[in-house]
Order: structure tokens, then sequence, then C-alpha cells
């Protein structure tokens, strides 16, 4: 089960993975990776479909805009703490998902995500996992925790997982971009971990941390609450402009051009060109 997450990893390039709630995120993330002529992952996490009340109808229509994309869009399922929720979703042909059982002890952590990885890989579906818990996610974590690389090697041997969360200073829902990111320890696990590594909380990290994750290491960047920022602020001061408006779409284009724009904005950024090789 090959992503285009694979082929990066050791390139000193990126992926960005963002996280759709709207339709319109999803149309707007689709269209960013076409304007930046990159690949993409399209995020639906646990939450999302909490919020929507089911899995099917969102996932209908982000598969049928990856489907119907100018570049690669592989739709993923982020978060899932619920395994059902997994066998839904690749039945309904979702073939990437994360299975965050980080905050189990370790020992469940292990045996329960072996389990997902194995009915998975059977059904031709690409697992991520999350080892040491990155802050953030509903006030529970502490933000100060971080993955040890020797562990995480054990625990991709022990679960055959393809790509791994890690914990490197990245807290979830961040409203301010300040977060520091532990840049020799990204180094450290990208060597003793044989799969890529995920960032998550990536919405509260400077570009230039971003940048950095990146070149240590770091291959799959998960962005949701940027998007956020970048739509609800759009959406506000259209409305605040023009108190007349009603009709959605009259003030959710102008949000959803915005969040295009960040996407392929921060697609550039991870993926940067190759440095012209001297002499050249
Ligand atoms: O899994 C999703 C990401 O970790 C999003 O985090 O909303 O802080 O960017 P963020
Ligand atoms: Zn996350």
């Amino acid at each position: 089960m090959p992503s285009i997450v694979d082929g990066l990893r050791g390139s000193g390039r990126g992926i960005g993975a963002f996280n759709a709630i709207l339709l319109e995120h999803a149309e707007a993330i689709v269209a960013g990776a076409e304007d930046a002529r990159l690949p993409v992952i399209l995020q639906i996490s646990q939450n999302a479909v909490l919020y929507h009340g089911s899995l099917a109808p969102f996932a209908a229509a982000c598969l049928s805009l990856a489907a119907h994309a100018s570049v690669p869009v592989v739709v993923h399922l982020d978060h899932a703490e619920d395994e059902a929720l997994i066998d839904q979703a690749v039945a309904l042909g979702i073939r990437s998902v994360m299975f965050d059982a980080a905050a189990l002890p370790y020992a469940d952590n292990v045996a329960r995500t072996r389990a997902v990885v194995e009915r998975c890989h059977a059904a031709g579906c690409w697992v991520e996992a999350e080892l040491g818990e990155i802050g953030g996610k509903d006030g529970a974590h502490a933000p100060g925790v971080r993955t040890d690389p020797a562990e995480a090697a054990a625990f991709v041997a022990a679960t055959g997982v393809d790509a791994l969360a890690v914990a490197v200073g990245s807290s979830h829902a961040m409203n301010t971009r300040d977060a520091v990111l532990d840049d020799e320890l990204i180094g450290r696990l990208a060597a003793a971990v044989p799969v890529p590594l995920v960032l998550h909380g990536s919405s509260g990290v400077p570009e230039d941390g971003l940048r950095r994750a990146v070149r240590e290491g770091i291959t799959k960047v998960n962005v949701g609450t940027l998007l956020n920022r970048v739509l609800t602020g759009k959406v506000r001061e259209t409305l605040a402009e023009r108190t007349e408006l009603t009709d959605p779409r009259k003030y959710l284009s102008p949000g959803r051009d915005a969040v295009r724009t960040a996407v392929a904005q921060t697609l550039r950024l991870l993926a940067p060109a190759p440095s012209p090789v001297a002499g050249h």
C-alpha cells in the first residue's frame, strides 16, 4: 500500500496534509494543490465525522474531488480512535488512515495498532499511528511530551505501521505560530525510524520551523487550525463589510479562495525545489 508520502522519506521535502471540515475546505485544498502543482493529502478527522453525524456523505465528496483532481490527492481518515470507523472508511474506499491510540499505555497502543494494521494492510490501506502524545488535542495532553527514538523504532517494528506521528514540540489547535520544535530530536527520530515521520499541530509552527522540520526528516505535515483561521477571518471580514449578505455563497467563496491560497503557499514551502547544482 505505497502512499505518495513514502517516496519523500529522506528527500528533505515534505507533503501537506490538510483537515477538511466543510466541503469548502475540501474544494480549497484540492484547488490549492492544483495551483501549486503538488500532491496533497485531504484529511477527514474523527471529530469532523462527529460534526457531520456520519462519514459516508463527506467521504464520498472528498473521494470524488480527489478522483477528478489534476494532481495526486489522497483522502485520509485522521485521528481515528474508533476502530469501527476505520473499518467503515476502508469499506467506503479510503486507503489511508491514522489510528490514534496514543493515549493508551504503550503495550495496549502496540497491541491495538498491530491489529488495525493487519486488517488495513489486508485491504490495501496505509496506516499512520502516534507515539508520545502530541500536546493540545482536546486539552488533554501535555505539550512537554516527546517521542523517544528507540521506543519509536521498536513501536514501528512491533506494529508494522506505515508512518509515525511524533511529539517534537508542536501542539494541536494553536492560534499563534510560535511553537519551537526540537530539530535535533527530529533528526534522531528520522535516523532511527524506518518509515515517514508525521508532524501534527503544524498550525502553531512558524514557516521557518516547518522548513527546518522537513529538512531534518518530517515528511507529512498536518495542518488544520491554520485553514480555519484563514477561512473564518475572511468570512468575518466579508460579513463586516457587507452586512446585507445572507447568501452563504457570497461570504464563503472569499473564505474558500483564501484557504486555497494558504494551501498552495504551504505546499510550496514544504516541497522546496532542489538547490541548483553549482556550475550548472
Ligand atoms: O491531525 C491534524 C493536525 O494535527 C492539525 O493540527 O489544527 O494544530 O494544525 P492543527
Ligand atoms: Zn493531529
